[in-house]
């Protein structure tokens, strides 16, 4: 091994990570979720909505683990840029390339914070006249809710705390953790 590949700086460890689930933890619940929502919409051809960017790597886990016909479509939501909180403000960056009339859609979402994006993107999928609009969140900040949402199928409920890996950013870093971790110090890069 050359030195120069001994001092690159790993980030899967560093430091200013406090691990809060480990890859084998959120493979398990997953897989978990995945046996669930394929039992619930056997027979009907689910359309599973993937928000991005937060929501890929877990959109990525989840139809693998449910095992019947299903679609799959893309949506962006602005959302915080580099802060830690939200502004408020909802915005369809990136709407569906497809009608969803008449469709079973499962949004598949990294974490509910606020409250404000869901609750916005669900009544704006209804009002589009899909059949039933449900909700799949890896993460749930319960403590922080402003406007009520309905998780029909959850991860992991987490305290108030900033997190990050497995999809979700901190001003664009991390999202390739395979875990999910707290940042120890937010000033700290
Ligand atoms: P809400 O509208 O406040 O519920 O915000 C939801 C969005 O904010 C999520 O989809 C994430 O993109 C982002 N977000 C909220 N909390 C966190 C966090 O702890 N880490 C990373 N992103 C977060
Ligand atoms: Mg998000």
């Amino acid at each position: 091994m050359s030195s120069s590949s001994a001092r690159t700086p790993s980030e899967f460890t560093n430091p200013n990570l406090e691990t809060l689930f480990t890859a084998e933890q959120i493979q398990t619940r997953v897989a978990e979720l995945g046996a669930e929502i394929a039992r619930d919409y056997a027979g009907r051809n689910p359309l599973l909505l993937c928000v991005l960017k937060g929501a890929f790597i877990f959109t990525s886990d989840l139809v693998r683990a449910i095992d019947i016909p299903l679609g799959l479509e893309f949506i962006a939501i602005s959302s915080y840029g580099a802060a830690t909180r939200s502004s408020g403000e909802v915005r369809i960056v990136k709407d569906l390339d497809v009608p969803i009339e008449g469709r079973d859609i499962l949004i598949v979402e990294d974490i509910v914070d606020t409250g404000l994006t869901l609750s916005y993107l669900m009544a704006n999928l209804r009002s589009r006249g899909a059949e039933s609009v449900k909700l799949a969140a890896l993460l749930n900040k319960q403590e922080r809710r402003i406007r009520e949402v309905n998780i029909d199928y959850l991860g992991f409920t987490i305290p108030d705390a900033f997190v990050v890996g497995y999809g979700l950013d901190f001003a664009e870093r991390y999202r390739n953790l395979p875990y999910i971790a707290v940042i120890k110090d937010p000033s700290r890069q």
